[in-house]
C-alpha cells in the first residue's frame, strides 16, 4: 500500500457527515494526508466508532462536534463550536445528507430532506465563510449527486407539502446543492476562496436506512454492488486537496473529473432565487 502524501499538513479541515459512509472514509483520507481533522457527527455510536479510525489513520489532532444538523440551532451550535477549536478553516466538507421514505418535518417547520440535504449546507457555509476568509486559500467542497437529474426544483414548494416522492424530493435536495454551489462561487469570485460540487458515484453505505426490514434488507442485496465508501470519497480528496483544482470555482466534477449538471442545476437565476429565499429561511444575510 503507497502511503499518502502529506499535502495537507498544517491545514484545518471540517469535514460533515463523517461518523459513516463517504463522510467518514473522506475524513480518513484527508486525516492521513496531515490535515487537523474537525469531524461533525450525529449519532453517539456512530461517532465514537469513526472518531477511533479516524484517529488511527490520523498525523494531527482530530476533533469531534456532535450536532444535529437538521436544526437550524443545531447548525449554529456547529459552527460555534468550530469556531472555539480553529481560528481559520482551510476546507469545508459538506457532506451529511439523508433521505427520507415518508414526508416529515424539522423543529424548524422545514421539510427535512431540504433542511438537512441543502439549508444546513448553506447555513453553515455562511456561518463559517469568515473563518474560511482567514485562510490562505479556502476551499468548499459539496456533496452533490446525480439523482439532481430526477429533481427538478419547485421554489413555490420547497417544502414539498403539495407531493411527496422520496426520490424526487432527495433530487431536488441535491439540485439545490448544485444551485447553491453555482451562486456561492459567483459570489466568492475575486477571493481566495473556492467552492466546487461532486457526485460520489453509487455508493454501499447507510444512506437510505431505516425505511423498515424490506428496504434495508433490498439495500443490503442492492449494496453489493456498489462501490465502496472509500471509492465514494476519492472526488471529496481530490477537491479538497489536489493542486489540480486550485482555482477552479463553481464546478461539477465526477470521478474526479468535471462533467456538467443537468440545466435545471446551472440556471444562474434558479439560483439567485433560492438563495434569496434559503436566506429568510436560516435568517442568515450572507455579507
Ligand atoms: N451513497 C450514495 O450512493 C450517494 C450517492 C450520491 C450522493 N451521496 C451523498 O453523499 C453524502 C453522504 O452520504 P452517505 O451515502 O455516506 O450516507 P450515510 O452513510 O447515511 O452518511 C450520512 C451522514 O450524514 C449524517 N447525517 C444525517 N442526518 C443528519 C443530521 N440530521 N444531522 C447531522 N448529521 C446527519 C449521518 O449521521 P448519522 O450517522 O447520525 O446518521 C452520516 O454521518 C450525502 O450528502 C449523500 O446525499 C451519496
Amino acid at each position: 500500500m503507497t502511503t499518502p502524501a502529506r499535502d495537507l499538513e498544517d491545514k484545518t479541515v471540517l469535514v460533515t457527515g463523517a461518523s459513516s459512509g463517504i463522510g467518514r472514509a473522506t475524513a480518513v483520507g484527508l486525516a492521513a494526508r496531515g490535515a487537523r481533522l474537525l469531524v461533525q457527527g450525529r449519532t453517539p455510536e456512530r461517532c465514537a466508532e469513526a472518531l477511533a479510525e479516524i484517529r488511527a489513520a490520523a498525523r494531527a489532532p482530530v476533533e469531534l462536534i456532535q450536532a444535529d444538523l437538521a436544526s437550524l440551532a443545531g447548525v449554529r451550535a456547529m459552527a460555534e463550536e468550530v469556531g472555539r477549536q480553529t481560528d481559520a478553516l482551510d476546507v469545508l466538507v459538506n457532506n451529511a445528507g439523508v433521505t427520507m421514505v415518508r414526508r416529515q418535518t424539522t423543529s424548524d417547520g422545514f421539510e427535512r430532506t431540504f433542511a438537512v440535504n441543502h439549508l444546513a449546507y448553506f447555513l453553515g457555509t455562511g456561518l463559517l465563510l469568515p473563518l474560511l476568509h482567514a485562510a490562505p486559500a479556502g476551499r468548499i467542497v459539496n456533496v452533490a449527486s446525480e439523482a439532481h437529474r430526477f429533481g427538478r426544483l419547485d421554489l413555490d414548494d420547497l417544502d414539498n407539502e403539495k407531493r411527496f416522492s422520496a426520490m424526487r424530493v432527495y433530487g431536488q435536495s441535491k439540485t439545490a446543492n448544485l444551485l447553491f454551489n453555482l451562486e456561492l462561487a459567483r459570489r466568492l469570485a475575486g477571493t481566495r476562496i473556492t467552492t466546487n460540487a461532486l457526485h460520489p458515484g453509487a455508493i454501499r453505505s447507510n444512506l437510505g436506512r431505516g425505511g423498515g426490514p424490506l428496504l434495508d434488507g433490498l439495500q443490503r442485496v442492492i449494496g453489493l454492488f456498489m462501490k465502496s465508501p472509500e471509492q465514494g470519497a476519492r472526488t471529496s480528496i481530490h477537491l479538497a486537496s489536489s493542486p489540480d483544482v486550485e482555482g477552479t470555482s463553481g464546478r461539477y466534477f465526477i470521478d474526479c473529473a468535471e462533467r456538467s449538471p443537468a440545466a435545471h442545476a446551472r440556471d444562474p437565476e434558479l439560483a439567485r432565487r433560492l438563495w434569496v429565499l434559503s436566506e429568510e429561511r436560516v435568517g442568515l444575510a450572507y455579507p
